[in-house]
């Protein structure tokens, strides 16, 4: 571990480097395909084996294998220490290394501030059983009380110091957590919600991290919502994900709406897969944190210019996210509509009446940038062209991509060489060899370091694999440090290789996950594919739990197991 600084601050410090950056301000580096080479500076040589990858954020030199990440370059190339290497990375990126005792609070902290933040929850449960009014007012909104439960939805009364009575010696964690305000001039802090039906809003992990409260007749503002916090960044975050996830998997979709009763009234209705931002558009890191749980995602906007104006702002947000096998559609509802009222009038089959109007987003992509063009006309073409272009290029390369192009190419009736003989300079592919080596023996490597290689490249293959399989023994060879991979890729989406590696720095596996960090993943010295690698972590993930239910024949201790089953369920 890195003694007293802070992981989530190492973590940071990774995401916000570029190892390329620092390595180039060293040693000159020339791009090579994917990647970037140079002469080692770490043995002596005459060709390029030294290679830095980007999208890895990972040094290798095959001639001497030497490797690592941003900090281990800085510790071997500038002879630093660990502390020495943070701080000057931290220095190059405008990052302050938080100081030994404040780091390590700022951790310690955290852990009661979510505890806090769901006592809180239940309490203005527990005050919704007590209010005639706030009840009332959810049913005649058409909600049952099973649902409000499922959402821990709750009220807050009227007052200003409900919560400092409730929660007596907690008023500065509550302030930090945005739940009182701090009164001027050394006043008495005060509840920032009073009078709300209140929506506790939930991480991916299911912690309470904010709140949104609804007043229950017209004042304003009509929704409040929790203010940036330490837990709760609300252009991030979704409301309803952690409910909707289960549902959204299994419906290989999520429906993104603009409100809190949205969600909550399309659930009444059976249709659980919907959720909402928090009042903000829709932006890119929404979409990411979507499509590491479903394939599609269906965007629901009001038919009125507002909508049209944050439907667009979707549709830019969420092209660079197409990979293959991702999809996006758009629905856009009846002037006034939300999907709330469109339930409540006409019931799920009503709603699922109107989507199926949605539309593909790159339907929806031509559509808007056409109807403000003459189609019949040459220029109109041209500029449809014109406009397109920039939006095809932010879609990754693939297939999806191909397509949208020869789409344009339809629309404009000209060839814009959409065939695979164009230049991709973006698709640093290799040579496709005819075959692609079957999963299995011939890769030289036994499932359980082909799962480890695969965790470590590409760590979002974890989020693929149900938590439930992750039911693999203990005590299979090199099972532990499998487990403890696939638990820091699911403790966070933003994972990367190097960012695990730093978590195995002091351990005595550190050696051999370099080694597969950096291995390509066939025999014949290709690297797999991120989609390739989803379908082979599948394979390798069932061969391993074949594998512990045989071991379990041959009676393994149980209790091991459990242990594990908790794995995402904390
Ligand atoms: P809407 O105004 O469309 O409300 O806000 P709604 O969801 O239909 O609400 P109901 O049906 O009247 O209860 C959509 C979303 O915008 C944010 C909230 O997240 C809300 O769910 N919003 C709205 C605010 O943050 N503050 C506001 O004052 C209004
Ligand atoms: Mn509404």
């Amino acid at each position: 571990m890195a003694g007293q600084i802070p992981q989530h601050f190492i973590d940071d410090l990774l995401a916000k480097v570029d190892i390329v950056d620092v390595i180039d301000k060293r040693v000159t580096l020339k791009k090579s395909g994917s990647n970037y080479s140079a002469c080692c500076p770490f043995h002596n040589e005459k060709t390029p084996s030294f290679t830095v990858s980007q999208t890895k954020q990972f040094y290798h030199c095959f001639g001497c294998s030497a490797n690592g990440n941003a900090i281990g370059f800085l510790m071997e190339y500038e002879g630093m220490h660990f502390v020495d290497a943070i701080e000057s990375l931290a220095d190059s990126v405008g990052l302050e290394v938080p100081r030994n005792a404040q780091a390590k609070q700022v951790r310690d902290d955290s852990k009661p501030l979510y505890t806090l933040m769901e006592s809180i929850a239940a309490w203005y449960q527990s005050e919704l059983r007590k209010s005639p009014e706030a009840i009332d007012y959810l049913k005649a909104r058409g909600l049952s009380g099973e649902t409000a439960k499922r959402f821990c939805i709750g009220y807050v009364p009227d007052g200003w110091d409900g919560l400092l009575t409730h929660f007596p010696g907690e008023e500065a964690a509550m302030i930090k957590t945005g739940m009182l305000i701090q009164g001027d001039g050394g006043k008495r802090p005060y509840q920032r919600f009073r009078k709300r039906i209140m929506f506790p809003i939930r991480d991916r992990r299911g912690r309470v991290i904010g709140f949104g409260g609804r007043v229950l007749d017209n004042q304003e503002p009509k929704y409040l919502n929790s203010p940036e916090t330490p837990l709760f960044h609300k252009g991030s975050e979704l409301y309803g994900l952690y409910e909707a996830r289960k549902s959204a998997q299994d419906a290989a979709a999520a429906i993104v709406v603009e409100g809190y009763m949205d969600v909550v009234a399309l659930a009444q209705h059976g249709i659980d897969n919907a959720v909402a931002t928090l009042g903000t558009a829709a932006n890119q890191q929404h979409s990411e944190a979507l499509f590491r749980v479903v394939p599609n995602i269906i965007f629901c906007f009001d038919g009125d210019r507002a909508g049209r104006a944050a439907a667009w702002r979707a549709l830019t947000a969420t092209l660079p996210c197409l990979q293959d096998g991702h999809d996006a559609h758009f629905l856009f509802l009846p002037d006034g509509e939300d999907p709330d009222s469109v339930v409540k009038a006409g019931g799920a089959a009503g709603f699922r009446d109107l989507m199926s109007t949605r539309i593909p987003i790159i339907d929806y992509l031509y559509q808007h940038l056409a109807s403000e063009l003459d189609m019949t006309s040459i220029g109109g073409k041209a500029t449809l062209a014109e406009k397109a272009k920039p939006l095809l290029a932010s879609i990754p390369t693939g297939v999806y991509k191909q397509l949208a192009l020869q789409r344009l190419e339809a629309l404009i009736g000209l060839s814009l060489g959409s065939k695979p003989a164009a230049p991709q300079p973006a698709a640093p592919q290799r040579p496709a060899s005819p075959s692609r080596a079957p999963s299995g023996k011939d890769s030289g490597l036994t499932p359980m370091s082909r799962a480890v290689l695969l965790c470590l490249q590409f760590p979002q293959v974890v989020s693929t694999v149900p938590a439930d399989d992750f039911d693999i023994n203990p005590q299979l060879p090199g099972a532990d440090v499998l487990l403890k991979l696939i638990g820091y890729c699911d403790s966070d989406p933003q994972m990367s290789t190097a960012r695990l590696l730093e978590r195995f720095r002091d351990g005595r596996s550190h050696d051999y996950l370099i080694k597969l960090a950096t291995k390509p993943y066939y025999p014949d010295g290709r690297d797999i594919d991120s989609e390739g690698a989803v379908s082979e972590f599948a394979h390798c993930i069932s061969r391993l739990r074949e594998r512990s239910r045989q071991r379990l024949a041959d009676k393994v201790e149980l209790s091991a197991r459990t242990g594990l089953l908790g794995l995402r369920r904390r």
